[in-house]
């Protein structure tokens, strides 16, 4: 038997070293496809092919993307100027149809993450439609703006003609046409004839708006009536809103017990409770007030550990509903609440106007273009130097007019001028100023040399974790420039980033940039589907911390060449989303101190991200991800960057992608005089 046992283990010795000897070829193998996939993207992101286009359609997690991404905008909706008036039409239904689509939306992977009065809205608002057997309900490629909910018959689903399923009553169809104006992905027929109810965006983002802005103020209203929160003002109010959370109780429940201890406060928005209290422990609870809507009870509790003097238990057959405020998450999202009142609360600090009158003598003519920086549908980048002073090269964003118009972006290229013409930082690429003829917008950038941080993902693969450090470092250090002056960017990614000649990364491209303040939110949905918020993509409002989550989806992608939320087509992406950062999968190549900030900085509820609390954006500089990150050496410039670019001359482009022309000549449009600022 020991022979028997010295052959085996000479066997499996050799299978080992046959299996390594394998491993070692797969190895290799992989780095070699590797290679040839860098190459084929390199190819692919400047000549879209057909092919590629079909692979986008299986695109999914994991998968590194092959082209640049496109921002999205929803147009500005009129009837959101004031939506709290705004007349929402409705429609008789019967009580089942109002369960079928009730049902069918809380089966919606979108829809079901709805508030429930937001839902029952919805279900008011929708209108019937009726459809004959063999009639197309939604082309693929079409411009959409309705969803439907199928009430009766059958329809089938086709995507560039290949049969994808078939569906029944009860479905929800088509949501992506209620966040934004798209194209539709995916063509659907009545396959018999179909009876179905529909919505269309404008009519579900006024409700979406007016249900997230009738609760705001509602809450701040309760908030205002209470003495412990008096003289905190008004921006500090609409802060605590954030962490409001409604608590229904039924009836007969203790909200509260006489001797435990709690740490919540609470507000009655609904209901009529009873406040008992027991004199000796032996003794019967006798009632000893009554409070309705607008009362508070508990507010001892903010300020440290209450032990609760009293019962508070529900009075109304209908049970009560309560504001309740707790406090880990007040002092984590406001601070101590005594300190709190002491605080002084700066105004928005001016931005700084940098213009020394150089550029202003300056016209288009004194400029010549050297070479196509950037294609895209909205214009180019050239790269240009002054006439009379050829080292000194540019940036020359040509927007088309007819585009902007097309797209109705005005206001975004407005904001976009004044914002970055006023921002005056190193981690910001600077604006020297516009020009404008009839067909044209022209923005004079300062030019970064280095090449779009986009490209150099897309050559290298991914960024080991010093790398996605330091570039994730410099954008921190623009969010604290523009946060401290209320502004909030929106489309964080890649390709919105640039490296100058020393390799340290900028933010450009400010076209979804907004200045709101510190407490105020924003509704349109702007931003590019990988990197939006589940909040934006709820119609919710959002504010400055939508940019934290974008942070954290960067870092993702710098450290593994992929976003982590990606799916076929938009509205799967919007739907991994909310499902929410739990249900990913970090790749090992993540450091366990990177994964942590990202879970914090990806936290649905915007007011429990790192960088939206009491310290600000200092809680991210602050985690253990950067601990001994040289934050001094990085605003001074003296800190060697992960990679230094080759550039040869002020003339030197070679770090960009070589573009095809754009031979596509807009007509003029100068009509309305909406560029006169330009
Ligand atoms: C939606 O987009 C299309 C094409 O981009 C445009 O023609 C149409 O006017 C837009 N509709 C709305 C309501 O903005
Ligand atoms: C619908 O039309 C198709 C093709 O025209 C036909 O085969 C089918 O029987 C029709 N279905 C109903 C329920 O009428």
């Amino acid at each position: 038997t020991m022979d028997y046992q010295y052959d085996l283990r000479h066997k499996v010795l050799l299978k080992d070293e046959r299996i390594r000897e394998l491993e070692c070829m797969l190895a290799e193998k992989d780095e070699e496809i590797e290679e040839l996939k860098a190459k084929l993207d390199k190819f692919q992101s400047i000549f879209p092919t057909a092919t590629q286009q079909r692979h986008l359609g299986t695109m999914g997690v994991g998968v590194p993307r092959t082209r640049r991404a496109q921002g999205i905008s929803a147009e500005p909706n009129l009837m959101l100027n004031d939506p709290s008036s705004a007349e929402i039409q409705t429609y008789a239904k019967s009580e089942n149809t109002k369960t079928l689509i009730r049902g069918a939306i809380l089966e919606n992977d979108f829809m079901k993450h709805l508030e429930d009065c937001q839902i029952e809205e919805i279900v008011d608002c929708m209108y019937p439609v009726e459809y004959s057997n063999g009639s197309c309900i939604i082309k693929e490629g079409d411009v959409g703006s309705l969803v439907y909910v199928l009430e009766d018959g059958k329809v089938a689903v086709t995507k560039a003609g290949a049969h994808l399923c078939n569906m029944g009553a009860g479905k929800v169809f088509g949501e992506l046409a209620i966040l934004y104006n798209c194209t539709r992905t995916a063509t659907v027929k009545a396959t018999t004839h179909v009876r179905l109810w529909a919505i269309d965006r404008h009519c579900f983002q006024a409700i979406m708006m007016r249900t997230g802005l009738l609760k705001h103020s509602e809450y701040l209203e309760f908030l205002t009536s209470v003495p412990t929160f008096s003289g905190l003002g008004e921006d500090l109010l609409r802060r605590i809103v954030d962490v409001m959370e409604e608590c229904h109780f039924d009836y007969g429940d203790y909200i509260i017990r006489q001797g435990a201890i709690g740490d919540t406060f609470y507000i009655i928005s609904k209901g009529n409770v009873e406040v008992t209290k027991r004199k000796s422990a032996s003794s019967e609870s006798v009632v000893i007030r009554k409070l309705a809507k607008g009362d508070w009870f508990g507010e001892r509790a903010l300020q440290g550990e209450d032990l609760r003097t009293a019962n508070v238990v529900v009075e109304d057959r209908e049970g009560a509903t309560c504001l309740v405020i707790d406090r880990q998450s007040f002092t984590q999202l406001i601070g101590d609440l005594d300190s709190v009142k002491q605080r002084k609360y700066d105004e928005v600090p001016e931005l700084s106007k940098k213009s020394d009158g150089f550029y202003d003598g300056l016209i288009l003519e004194d400029f010549t273009a050297i070479d196509t920086l950037g294609v895209g549908g909205f214009g180019r980048v050239e790269l240009v130097e002054l006439k009379s002073d050829p080292a000194k090269t540019y940036a020359m964003k040509v927007l088309k007019k007819r585009h902007i118009v097309d797209t109705r972006q005005q206001e975004h290229i407005k904001n976009e001028k004044v914002i970055m013409m006023d921002c005056n930082s190193d981690f910001i690429v600077k604006m020297y100023r516009t020009f404008r003829d009839t067909k044209y917008i022209y923005m004079l950038l300062e030019c970064c040399l280095g090449g779009e941080l986009w490209t150099v993902l897309r050559d290298k693969g991914h960024f080991d974790d010093s790398a996605a450090r330091f570039y994730t470092a410099c954008v921190v250090e623009a969010f604290t420039y523009m946060h401290a002056r209320g502004i909030i960017y929106r489309d964080l990614k890649p390709e919105n980033l640039l490296l100058d000649t020393r390799g340290y990364a900028k933010l450009v491209d400010f076209g979804f940039a907004k200045r709101i303040g510190f407490s105020r939110k924003t509704w349109t949905f702007c931003g590019t589907p990988e990197y939006v918020a589940p909040e934006i993509i709820l119609n919710k409002g959002h504010d400055l911390s939508a940019d934290y989550w974008s942070l954290g989806i960067l870092m993702f992608e710098l450290m593994t060449g992929s976003p982590p939320f990606s799916g076929s087509d938009p509205m799967k992406t919007y739907n991994q989303i909310l499902k929410g950062i739990d249900m990913i999968e970090f790749p090992k190549k993540i450091s366990k101190n990177a994964q942590s900030l990202i879970r914090k900085l990806c936290r649905d509820n915007p007011s429990e991200r790192l960088g939206n609390q009491r310290n600000g954006i200092k809680d991210i500089q602050k985690h253990k991800w950067f601990d001994g990150f040289h934050w001094i050496g990085l605003r001074k410039g003296t800190m060697a960057p992960p990679t230094k670019p080759q550039v040869t001359s002020s003339s030197d482009s070679s770090n960009f992608d070589k573009f095809p022309e754009d031979d596509d000549t807009p007509p003029p449009d100068d009509l309305s005089g909406w560029d006169n600022d330009f």
